[in-house]
């Protein structure tokens, strides 16, 4: 379960003041809560955690079966934005970072980009590895995986053949348009659905993310239940709810203090993708009519060395969320060593942990004195309860946040912009009038 501290802000702000940002975002989570705000027919995320039934586990599960009985050692997962980054996240906050499960495919990630190194270099691997693909889009039509799924499809289809690439590919999308779910429908291939009044980037918790969580070996019972628990946890309205903290205080330091970034720190590598995931959610979720607050992460303590300087003399435009883990799931002790010649004996008998930890505790305190507000999210430890929880939490969280702001958190009419371009310079049939228009500019 999910502990928000606040403290770290209490310097920078009156308490008043943030009173009276609670009050707003307790008004925000009634409209969340009763469902009659801006986007309220994209609120399916909300109960996912309890609405997954567990035949639907028990066919991913059965995919994963029969793909270990092909031999199958390498699933490429295709999909962009919400489409691909929860999965990413579970898979690398759960997952060895060096040594890979026996009998678990490893699996990557494809169709987040455009970049033809990126393809040709994971073709590379698919020709080496025994290969099957997940390819993820929910309205079926997003350039970059489809160009991705268009290059393995024909690869599964030479390698295997057509019958066995219908057993080799499973399509995640919408239940009935979208140019993947004919293709899916016309290849046989097994398919699952990304419910209507879910959007991308709260599809964690659907097939999107879960089937995904499944292959790689991982539990997803457990995560739908820290989703669960969670959602029981932010179901109670007060002022010590940790979705209503976390929102009253963003707010404030944006809306009143001009703080303009909210930087996510993570101190645990596992985690790069956590803030990534984050990142789209908030970004997407409230960048939008001139408003929000800009979604930035750090690793430390890798960026305590490159962005740390920025962080701590900078502009004074920032506050930090910090992912705090509680305790480690390994443990490794610093020796001591009689020589002595790197000065590292007062270390001797220590965990890396302990120090990393006291990284963490040093630089709140340099950061709050450096004039940098800091809130901080807890969880237990990493594993698949507190990553549901997690899940859910900033999710609910965000909705909170975004009606305090006044925001329609479940859409992104700004992602058309760029495409419309792309598409205009790619020739692509019925934007003849755009390319005309956009080379009189370059
Ligand atoms: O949150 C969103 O809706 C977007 O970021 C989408 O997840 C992303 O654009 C991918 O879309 P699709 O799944 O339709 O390919």
């Amino acid at each position: 379960m999910v502990k928000i501290d606040v403290k770290g802000c209490n310097s920078f702000v009156k308490e008043s003041e943030y009173q009276t940002y609670v009050e707003k975002a307790l008004a925000a989570y009634d409209v969340l809560d009763a469902e009659n705000g801006a986007g309220n027919d994209f609120l399916g995320w909300k109960t996912l955690p309890v609405d997954i039934p567990e035949s639907l586990i028990c066919e991913f599960e059965s995919i994963r079966d029969d793909w270990k009985n092909k031999g199958v050692n390498l699933v490429i997962v295709i999909g962009i934005g919400g489409s691909y980054l929860g999965a990413r996240c579970a898979i690398e906050a759960l997952g060895h970072q060096f040594v890979r499960k026996e009998g678990v495919p490893q699996v990557v990630f494809a169709g987040n980009n455009l970049s033809e190194e990126y393809l040709a270099e994971l073709m590379d691997l698919a020709k080496t590895s025994n290969t099957a693909v997940i390819v993820i889009s929910k309205s079926g039509t997003t350039t970059e995986p489809a160009v991705a799924f268009r290059i393995f499809k024909e690869y599964i289809e030479q390698t295997y053949g057509k019958s066995e690439a219908s057993e080799r590919i499973v399509a995640i999308t919408d239940a009935k348009k979208g140019a993947l779910k004919t293709l899916a429908t016309q290849e046989g291939y097994k398919s699952f659905i990304v419910p209507d009044n879910v959007g991308g980037r709260y599809s964690v918790l659907t097939p999107v993310g879960l089937l995904p969580i499944v292959i790689a070996g991982f539990d997803v019972r457990a995560m739908l239940k820290g989703a669960a628990d969670q959602r029981e946890a932010l179901s109670v309205r007060s002022a010590e709810n940790p979705a209503v903290q976390y929102a009253a205080m963003r707010n404030l330091l944006h809306s009143e203090y001009g703080k303009a970034i909210e930087i996510f720190v993570v101190y645990n590598p596992k985690f790069t993708y956590l803030a990534e995931w984050w990142k789209q959610l908030y970004g997407e979720s409230e960048g939008k009519d001139g408003k929000g607050i800009f979604p930035a992460s750090v690793t430390n303590t890798a960026d305590l060395h490159s962005m740390g300087q920025f962080i701590q003399e900078g502009s004074r435009v920032m506050f930090e969320t910090v992912i705090n883990v509680e305790n480690a799931n390994r443990s490794v002790v610093i020796g001591s060593d009689e020589q002595n010649l790197d000065q590292l004996n007062y270390l001797a008998g220590k965990s890396v942990n302990h120090c990393n930890a006291m990284a963490q505790l040093g630089t709140k305190i340099a950061h709050i004195d450096g004039g940098v507000p800091q809130m901080e999210v807890s969880i237990e430890r990493i594993n698949e309860e507190n990553l549901g929880a997690i899940f859910y939490f900033f999710e609910f969280a965000c909705g909170v946040s975004a009606y305090t702001l006044g925001i329609n958190p479940f859409n992104q009419p700004g992602v058309e912009a760029y495409k419309k371009n792309m598409f205009a310079l790619l020739r692509k049939p019925g934007y003849e009038a755009q390319t005309e228009e956009i080379l009189k500019r370059i």
